[in-house]
């Protein structure tokens, strides 16, 4: 086997990784060396991997315990923990919204659950010709360019995250031809964690939350929650702490849930297929 190199991108996040094979069970030295790679880029690339669906969830599932999506008719047939992303099946599973002009769905995934997602791996099997990327934003970035009083205020709030909020905003993307969810898992209504989280491996602090699915602040009026939200996604998602993944058929990507929030970016629905495989690796530390 070829010896493993880790190539940092300009941006605040990302590395891409030459010599790991993802279609085979990855030996103890492979997870420390992907681990800490993970810890101190927050976004691995993984280019040109040949997996099927049952060696991802093997290669995912030797990093930690696996976490099958909520939406039920988005699982993969036989292979449940693979969450089928894209516009190729019967019904369309997408994150991004259809105009360039629209907010993007930034988000850290399963915020909204009891037990969030630690890590997610995804395959990118068809790719537009154009758009479709996905964006990364380092929450630590965020958090570190805060003045020392936003620091100190932010620590003591607690956000209210709830897939009402991605629902409302999947809604609103859809228009006239409606938004059909599909068969879901029950979930409780919402879920709080602290809106600044310590990372359990680098002890470094970042912020912690979605564009619209966290959708309120303990004990603040709706409307002023709100309005904070779409100030901290500005600040936070501003270039300098990006980093964009413009895909190329067989890249695999793997991010860090507890560092990056994440948001897919348009691309011609209409005309272009877009189909990604993700496997999501539930959290196991707790958060507060
Ligand atoms: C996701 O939000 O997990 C998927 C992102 C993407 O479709 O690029």
């Amino acid at each position: 086997m070829s010896a493993i190199s880790i190539h940092p991108t300009d941006a605040a996040l990302g590395a891409i990784i030459e010599g790991v094979d993802l279609s085979r069970v990855p030996n103890a030295g492979t997870i420390d060396t992907i681990e800490s790679a993970l810890e101190k880029h927050g976004v691995l690339i993984f280019p040109d991997q040949r997996i099927s669906p049952a060696e991802q969830v093997a290669f995912s599932r030797a990093l930690g315990p696996l976490e099958a999506t909520a939406n039920i008719d988005a699982r993969l047939n036989g292979q449940p923990e693979i969450f089928v992303i894209g516009n190729t099946g019967v019904r369309p599973v997408s994150f991004a919204p259809q105009h360039g002009s629209e907010d993007l769905e930034w988000h850290t995934d399963h915020i909204h659950k009891p037990v969030p997602a630690r890590a997610s791996l995804l395959y990118g099997k068809e790719i537009p010709d154009t758009g479709g990327d996905t964006l990364f934003a380092c929450l630590y970035s965020a958090y570190d360019a805060l003045s020392p009083a936003d620091k100190s205020k932010y620590e003591t709030l607690e956000a209210v995250h709830s897939i009402e909020g991605l629902r409302a905003y999947l809604h609103k993307q859809a228009g006239e031809k409606g938004y059909e969810p599909g068969r879901q898992e029950a979930m409780p209504e919402c879920v709080k964690w602290p809106l600044v989280r310590r990372h359990p491996t680098t002890g470094r602090r970042g912020l912690y939350f979605g564009a619209k699915v966290t959708v309120g602040i303990t004990g603040w009026p709706r409307e002023e929650g709100l309005r904070f939200i779409s100030e901290l996604t500005e600040h936070t998602t501003q270039p300098a702490f990006v980093y964009r993944h413009v895909w190329r058929k067989n890249d695999a990507v793997l991010w860090d849930n507890r560092r990056v929030l994440h948001a897919a970016t348009p691309f011609d629905m209409s005309r272009q297929r877009r189909l990604m495989h993700r496997t999501t690796l539930r959290e196991t530390t707790p958060i507060a």
